[in-house]
């Protein structure tokens, strides 16, 4: 009994450590598993959860596919940005971000004022398995979208390097990548 209540208040201190940093971003590239994982990790740590993208579906009701085809990609960028900014302000949460949240440096403004950023590493071959047969990322509607990946992705590299943590997915579930992000945010 004693050692279930020294186990408890330790996992208890563990996350109020972590929610103390706020919120927790997840970054990466389509197919990254920021969604998944983010639902698993705000879980665990007893936190809120919110993705950005399903946001914005909401607020203008209509679907990314559609919002890119109606009013093109800078509209989406705008309303992504302003998403950040709402959801980012409101206590500790778990925040799943699209992948090209990290294209514009007022979102890298606002993700280090009001939280800690994830990158959700792994390598084309790997994503380009996990997204190829889905059809709701319009970036990727094109004629080779496996060329299309590899370029947005070595584009964007350095950016989601800019992380605080980073963490290699590929070998994990999404149960393990959310442990490990846990680990690592405990000595952060
Ligand atoms: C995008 C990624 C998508 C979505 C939009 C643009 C991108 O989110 O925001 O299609 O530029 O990488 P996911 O990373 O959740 O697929």
């Amino acid at each position: 009994m004693q050692l279930f209540v020294f186990i408890s208040d330790q996992i208890f201190e563990t996350v109020n450590r972590i929610r103390n940093l706020n919120n927790i971003y997840l970054i990466g590239f389509m197919g990254a598993g920021k969604t998944s994982v983010g639902r698993i990790l705000a879980k665990s740590l007893r936190m809120g959860f919110v993705d950005i993208d399903d946001r914005v579906e909401k607020e203008l009701g209509m679907t990314i596919s559609q919002i890119f085809s109606k009013w093109g990609e800078d509209y989406f960028r705008d309303a992504e940005t302003k998403m950040l900014r709402v959801v980012s302000g409101n206590g500790a949460q778990v925040i799943a971000t699209g992948g090209g949240i990290v294209l514009r440096d007022e979102n890298w403004d606002t993700m280090r004022e009001y939280g800690v950023t994830v990158y959700l590493r792994a390598s084309a071959e790997v994503l380009w398995n996990r997204i190829k047969h889905n059809t709701t990322r319009p970036l990727l509607q094109v004629e080779d979208p496996f060329e299309k990946a590899v370029e947005i992705l070595s584009r964007r590299i350095p950016l989601y390097e800019r992380a605080d943590l980073v963490i290699d997915t590929e070998n994990l579930t999404p149960h393990e990548v959310s442990l490990e992000i846990s680990e690592k945010l405990e000595n952060f």
